[in-house]
């Protein structure tokens, strides 16, 4: 089996270490005792070539049927180095149309609420649950969401973030793997599994347009995920 560097990259960071029959150069994930330990050290390539090879599978992504109603992917834009990570959802028609996440009326909202804490859009990391839009807008599927879960999962161990904000009901219950509702989600760190980012959950802004009332709630969020960010620091 040859790996990608991005596949190669990120079993590493899950701890699994790769290894190279001595008789071919294939590599394996399996150990059987003829083979050799060539290296469990962390890969220290340029991380330009991982993201880059990440971009191209996503922008070819046929795992589910969402591919063929997409007019292109939305891989998710912003700093690949940030300190914060913001999840949404999926694509919405916008999205869709400009290939960028949170470009819509939920996004201006979403940028204003990164900007009351003193964060640029540029400065953060922005990707959904989903690369392609579904339907009219329907929620994600569980089988959209497995399929598209390995390249999240290879983003947030790429940026590497000293927090995630989950926003909204289907973000914070994807990412987590609860059911719990979101209203119960709020106000506690929770712990991403694997690379143990801490995660807060805050709700969609796309919601809190038509709650506005919401907003206060939102705004504790904002400042419990400073709080824990500051923490780490
Ligand atoms: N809603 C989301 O969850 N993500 C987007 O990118 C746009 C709207």
């Amino acid at each position: 089996m040859n790996l990608t560097p991005a596949q190669r990259y990120y079993l590493q960071t899950i701890g699994i270490d790769i290894f190279v029959s001595r008789d071919s150069n294939a590599e394996s994930l399996v150990v059987p005792e003829e083979q050799v330990l060539v290296s469990s050290a962390p890969y220290t390539g340029g991380n330009e070539e991982i993201w880059n090879d990440l971009r191209k599978q996503v922008a070819v992504c046929t795992r589910c049927e969402l591919h063929k109603g997409r007019t292109q992917t939305v891989f998710g834009v912003g700093d690949t180095n940030a300190d914060w990570m913001i999840i949404g959802e999926a694509p919405g028609a916008e999205e869709d149309r400009q290939g960028e996440p949170f470009v819509g009326r939920a996004g201006k909202l979403l940028n204003s609420m990164l900007h009351a804490i003193g964060l640029k859009r540029e400065q953060v990391f922005i990707a959904n649950i989903l690369k392609c839009r579904p339907p009219n807008n329907r929620d994600p599927r569980p089988e959209e969401v497995a399929c598209c879960e390995s390249y999240l999962r290879q983003q947030i161990a790429l940026v590497n973030p000293k927090i995630v904000l989950a926003l909204g009901r289907i973000a914070a219950q994807n990412l987590l793997k609860v059911d719990t509702p979101i209203g119960q989600m709020r106000g506690r760190r929770y712990e991403y599994p694997g690379p143990r980012v801490p995660v807060v959950v805050t709700y969609h802004p796309a919601y809190l347009l038509r709650s506005p009332r919401e907003k206060r709630k939102s705004w504790q969020d904002l400042q419990l995920a400073m709080r824990i960010y500051r923490e780490s620091k």
